[in-house]
């Protein structure tokens, strides 16, 4: 399955939870970038100026990632897709490379949420350093102001979530991200969540979806 949004609509929040629902790999291509950032990879230095000016990383870097990762084991039985495919090329490659490994994309689900929303949630993000926990200082906050409940680790600030990047990430989801919105809906595979709604209740909504109580539109 595909979480498709906006910066700060809760594709993380929500993989992270259905991921551990039906015991699937979840698979952040912003996490995944974050991770070669800090290991010094090649990838990794590629990426870095990329990001934090909140411009997209070239369609191929990210592609021969996506493809090494759902080559492996774990991703036999299926994965949540989270900030990927985030281009109509992307989205063309990922059905090539479905077709090579025998999986089919199930389902699409579109977050919708209002632009007025993304910018606080965003800006209040703190992201736990060990584990990728998320949090936010205005709605969601740790019990201990920086540190995280689930594993006591440190919560961090993301470099691209400073209001001047954030206005940039934005205009290259409406850019490059949203005509997949159209693209899917034209193949039926587009589901739309109210992600405005709080964190439970659009968990509760997706899982809704994925058990088949409601069909794709
Ligand atoms: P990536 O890491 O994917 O960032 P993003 O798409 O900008 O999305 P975010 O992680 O900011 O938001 P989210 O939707 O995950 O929200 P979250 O759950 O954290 O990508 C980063 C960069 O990497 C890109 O800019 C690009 O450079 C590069 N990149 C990555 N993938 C790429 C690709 N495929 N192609 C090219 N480049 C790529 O929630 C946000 C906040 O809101 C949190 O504080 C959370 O607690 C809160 N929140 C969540 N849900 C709710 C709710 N229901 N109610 C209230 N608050 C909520
Ligand atoms: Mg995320």
């Amino acid at each position: 399955m595909i979480l498709l949004g906006p910066p700060g609509a809760g594709k993380g929040t929500q993989a992270q939870r259905i991921a551990a629902k039906y015991n699937l790999p979840h698979l952040s291509t912003g996490d995944m970038f974050r991770d070669n950032i800090r290991r010094g990879t090649p990838v990794g230095l590629r990426a870095k100026p990329l990001m934090e000016r909140g411009e997209l990383v070239p369609d191929d870097i990210v592609l021969s990632m996506v493809e090494e990762r759902i080559a492996q084991p774990d991703c036999r039985n299926g994965f949540v897709f989270d900030g990927f495919p985030r281009t109509l090329t992307q989205a063309g490659d990922l059905e090539r490379i479905c077709g090579k490994y025998n999986f089919g994309v199930t389902v699409v689900l579109h977050m919708v949420v209002q632009q007025e929303l993304l910018m606080r949630r965003l800006t209040g993000r703190r992201i736990c350093k060990s584990g990728g926990h998320i949090y936010n200082i205005f709605d969601r906050p740790p019990k201990v102001d920086g540190i995280c409940d689930q594993d006591g680790s440190e919560l961090i600030h993301r470099p691209d979530d400073s209001e001047g990047v954030i206005s940039g990430r934005l205009a290259a989801y409406e850019k490059q991200t949203r005509p997949l919105v159209e693209y899917y809906q034209s193949r039926h595979q587009l589901s739309a969540v109210d992600a405005m709604a709080t964190a439970d209740v659009v968990t509760t909504s997706i899982a809704r979806i994925l058990d088949g109580a409601e069909t794709p539109r």
